[in-house]
């Protein structure tokens, strides 16, 4: 008789907690680490039972056969997954490299953004830009000083940084987009802009970038569900066209995009989602679990952060 087969789950290698809802996990995968490129998303299941949800690959590293996923806990999965995801644990599945690699070849002067959760996103793209010899100009926006991570990182791989927070208790006062004013001001050439961020804050930088006509990039965040082009759910509106955003992006052309209609299909389902976080939290109070941080309290859904907060990059408002 053979070896009964053995799923291949993968290994949680290290967490890091950057706020109580944000949380980043280095995962042994030396394959996915071996074929990701910038901008390209995996899709992750974390038991058996879980759902699926997209998630970018926010760096990898192909000598140590790792990749880095950064998760803000908004919903049932990236809350049970900040419960249960630790160091020495497995996520039960994980699909990818999936999506159109970021084209990174041509621009010499690029001005990379990150709103909040999308600092982590466009990291590797920052990166991807300086290997390929470009000028970068990272602007990475948050809320306050606190919630500020990766300055580090993007200041290893950008020759300008500008940070910017609402509060102005770190870098500059304002947001992404003054920080985009301010990067246009001090460079008359600059080929290309890449924003990623909650869906106001993309719209906002396209709109910055329009009147200059300056490249803009975006990276669209449609609710997702096979993320290989058969079931319609990531349909976006580019210009005249619909395209799919999990095999025709998730990369788009920020001055063609229609960010309400993404806003509109973002909120479809915010019934049920509140409702399986209802659900989940009131197992979690029956089990006995503690709530995961950042949660109000497991046991009172009702009252907790995701009725104010069901953006997967809300911790910047805006533009
Ligand atoms: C290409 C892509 C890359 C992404 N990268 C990241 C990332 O690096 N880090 C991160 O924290 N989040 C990322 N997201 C968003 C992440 O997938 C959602 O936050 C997650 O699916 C929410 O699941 P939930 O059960 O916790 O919350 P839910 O309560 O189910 O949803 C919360 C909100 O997330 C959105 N959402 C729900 N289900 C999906 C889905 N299947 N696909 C996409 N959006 C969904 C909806 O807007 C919803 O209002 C990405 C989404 C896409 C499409
Ligand atoms: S997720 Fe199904 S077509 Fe894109």
């Amino acid at each position: 008789m053979g070896q009964p087969m053995r799923h291949s789950d993968f290994e949680i290698l290290a967490r890091e907690d950057f706020s109580d809802v944000t949380y980043s996990l280095v995962i042994d995968h030396p394959l996915m680490a071996r074929a990701a490129q910038p901008g390209q998303f995996v899709i992750v299941m974390s038991h058996p039972e879980g759902e699926r949800i997209p998630l970018t690959i926010a760096d990898f590293d192909r000598a140590k056969g790792t990749v880095t996923l950064v998760v803000q806990a908004v919903g049932k999965t990236t809350k049970e997954m900040q419960q249960t995801c630790r160091v020495g644990s497995r996520l039960y599945g994980l699909v990818g490299p999936m999506g159109m690699p970021s084209p990174l070849g041509h621009a010499k002067k690029v001005v990379c953004v990150g709103g909040g959760l999308g600092v982590a996103p466009v990291y590797p793209q920052a990166r991807g830009f300086k290997e390929h010899g470009a000028y970068v100009i990272g602007v990475l926006g948050f809320r306050t000083k606190k919630l500020i991570f990766w300055e580090d990182k993007f200041r290893a791989c950008c020759d300008e940084l500008i940070l910017c927070t609402d509060d102005g208790s770190a870098g500059m006062k304002g947001f992404v987009s003054d920080g985009i004013k301010h990067a246009i001001a001090g460079h008359p050439k600059i080929d290309e802009v890449v924003a990623i961020g909650p869906p106001v804050m993309m719209k906002a930088c396209a709109e910055v970038t329009r009147p200059h006509g300056i490249k803009t990039v975006v990276s669209l965040n449609p609710i997702m569900v096979d993320g290989t082009g058969m079931c319609g759910g990531c349909r976006v509106k580019i210009g005249d066209e619909v395209k799919f955003a999990c095999v025709d992006g998730p990369d788009f052309d920020g001055h063609k995009v229609d960010f309400d209609d993404l806003m509109m299909r973002l909120r479809r389902y915010a019934e049920e989602e509140k409702a399986a976080v209802a659900r989940w939290s009131e197992q979690c109070r029956m089990r006995g679990d503690v709530a995961a941080p950042g949660m109000a309290a497991a046991s009172s859904p009702a009252t907790g952060s995701f009725d104010e907060d069901p953006d997967p990059f809300d911790e910047v408002p805006g533009g």
